[in-house]
């Protein structure tokens, strides 16, 4: 009995679940375990034995985590998310966007990218943009997207070099500084992805998805 007993409080109180974040990104993958805690076990692409590139091939954030997040679901059987990030300009009518990876070409070249955006954007007066995040989790048929962003102006000039990405042209609101001026806790404190990531906890949280 007290063994039967000892066995239940186990397995609710220790009990974790293991959800697969579609990403091959180490530092997501750090990240996204962080903010979960120890109740759900981040598990990666490559421990679902997931070695292929996942298809993006949507025209939205939304389209592309979805994609990402179904092949995954479908093919491994297993609670999923995934997520897709663009930075989104206003003057260049929300450019580079879904495409944001890309956007001068293949292969992907962050130093090329912010290099044609300063370019396009050269003599711009409305320098706004928002980096937005789109999260997308499957599970047990049912579906949930979460999204966050962050406003902000593109610099002049890049300025700064941590992070990645578009990180030295972006300069948050109401901040002195880029992204790639600031510590990685200083960005996860205001980030899109962050957002978005805290969304997704405090749904897992309140609907104890488990
Ligand atoms: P992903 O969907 O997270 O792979 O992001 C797509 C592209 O958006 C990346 O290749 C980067 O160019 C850009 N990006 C995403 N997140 C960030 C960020 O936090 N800072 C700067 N650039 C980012």
């Amino acid at each position: 009995m007290i063994l039967a007993l000892f066995f239940m409080a186990n397995f609710l109180f220790f009990y974790t679940m293991d959800i697969c974040f579609a990403t091959n990104n180490e530092n997501k993958l750090k990240e996204v375990q962080w903010l979960l805690g120890e109740d759900y076990r981040v598990v990666s692409l490559k421990e679902v034995g997931c070695m292929e590139e996942l298809p993006e091939t949507q025209k939205t954030l939304e389209g592309n985590s979805l994609q990402k997040a179904e092949y995954v679901y479908q093919k491994y059987n297993i609670p999923c998310f995934a997520d897709d990030t663009g930075l989104e300009v206003v003057a260049l009518d929300g450019k580079p966007g879904v495409y944001s990876a890309r956007f001068a070409g293949e292969p992907p070249d962050n130093e090329a990218n912010m290099a044609l955006l300063l370019k396009m954007l050269k003599g711009e007066k409305n320098r706004n943009a928002q980096f937005r995040t789109v999260i997308t989790f499957l599970e047990n048929g049912r579906r949930r997207q979460f999204e966050g962003f962050v406003k902000g102006t593109i610099l002049e000039q890049k300025q700064g070099d941590e992070g990645f990405g578009y990180d030295p042209v972006f300069k948050p609101s109401g901040h002195s500084k880029s992204f790639a001026q600031m510590s990685l806790q200083e960005k996860n404190e205001i980030s899109h992805r962050a957002i978005a990531i805290r969304k997704f906890v405090e749904y897992l949280r309140k609907h104890q998805v488990k």
